[in-house]
């Protein structure tokens, strides 16, 4: 496996033929990388299981380049479906949507839906787009970890996840940290209205806002929906995650940068604002990790904004 750091048009152009030629390309997006493989190659696809050790019934996201390519893999979509693809493409944003022939039953899982994404990194685009000309229609790309691990936020966390794994063709494109740091929003839009299976970036509140309706709220549903990310553990580092209690000496902390360390207490993560700690999060729990932590406490933030995935990925990483 290779790391690729400097993704100039021709590095960009081989991933593309990497991915052409059923190897697999981790290549950075805004919300956090991605383990990526032509989307209509079975054998590319089940690497990708094979290399997370990932359960093969857990439907996989496909990217594509713009929203314009969305009915090459969707076959119903609703009108606030429409609206929500043109306002936060490319952007955090998954869709669940009833699926085309396209979507075989080895991305969704055998269901008749696919979930689909534009991400908005620079090098995710370029990706896509050269693979989009090599006569590709989609990157199928799960987060870049192993199965019920942290997902990777930077090139090297993908390299210490999956480096073991990987295959000497397969590449890691290195794009720096994402920006947001959490996964996608994912809404189901199989439906007459929206429903949200995973809180990201796009809030609810955004949601709401621009389509005027409210939202149902999301414990109604989470026990009903196949959705791994939504399974008990999850996100889970090594050491063990506390939301509540006092750190002792020699135990991790994750908090607001209001929050004070007690003495003896390892600092892992002082975030402004509820996007910084999204941002930081992952990382912050990886580095408990390699240090070799035995607990880490994390002191919430408010559901505000992107403060309701963080709280969503903390309740699961505490499990
Ligand atoms: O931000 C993200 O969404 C990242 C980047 C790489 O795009 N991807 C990501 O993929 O988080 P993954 O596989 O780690 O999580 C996607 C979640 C899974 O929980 C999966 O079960 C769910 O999306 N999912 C995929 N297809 C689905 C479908 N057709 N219906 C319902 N849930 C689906
Ligand atoms: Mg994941």
């Amino acid at each position: 496996m290779s790391i690729i750091s400097n993704c100039t048009a021709s590095a960009i152009k081989k991933a593309a033929s990497v991915l052409a030629s059923g190897d697999l390309v981790a290549f950075p997006t805004e919300t956090v990388y991605g383990l990526g493989a032509d989307a209509t190659n079975k054998d590319g696809i089940a690497r990708i299981y094979q290399v997370k050790g990932r359960p093969s019934d857990h439907p996989l996201i496909v990217h594509i380049s713009s929203h314009t390519q969305l009915d090459k893999w969707a076959r119903e979509v609703p009108e606030y479906a429409i609206t929500l693809a043109k306002t936060f493409w490319p952007g955090p944003m998954t869709l669940v949507l009833p699926k085309t022939k396209l979507a075989q039953d080895f991305i969704t899982g055998a269901q008749d839906n696919v979930a689909l994404r534009v991400p908005s990194h620079p090098i995710a685009q370029a990706l896509l787009i050269e693979f989009e000309k090599q006569g590709g229609l989609g990157i199928a790309a799960p987060s870049a970890n192993r199965f019920g691990k942290v997902s990777p936020t930077t090139a090297a966390a993908v390299e210490s996840e999956l480096g073991n794994f990987l295959n000497d063709s397969d590449q890691i494109l290195d794009g720096g940290t994402s920006a947001v740091g959490v996964e996608s929003t994912i809404i189901d839009c199989t439906q007459d209205s929206p429903v949200i299976l995973r809180p990201g970036a796009v809030s609810i509140e955004m949601i709401e806002n621009l389509l005027s309706i409210k939202l149902k709220s999301l414990n109604t549903i989470s026990n009903q929906i196949r959705v791994p990310g939504l399974l008990k553990s999850h996100y889970s580092p090594n050491a063990k995650v506390f939301l509540s209690g006092t750190p002792k000496n020699g135990d991790g902390l994750i908090a607001l940068s209001n929050i004070k360390t007690p003495e003896g207490v390892i600092r892992l993560a002082s975030p402004v604002n509820n996007d910084e700690y999204a941002r930081l999060l992952y990382n912050a729990l990886r580095q408990g990790d390699t240090l070799g932590l035995l607990n880490v406490y994390a002191v919430p933030p408010n559901n505000e904004g992107v403060g309701l995935a963080v709280n969503d990925r903390l309740k699961k990483a505490a499990r």
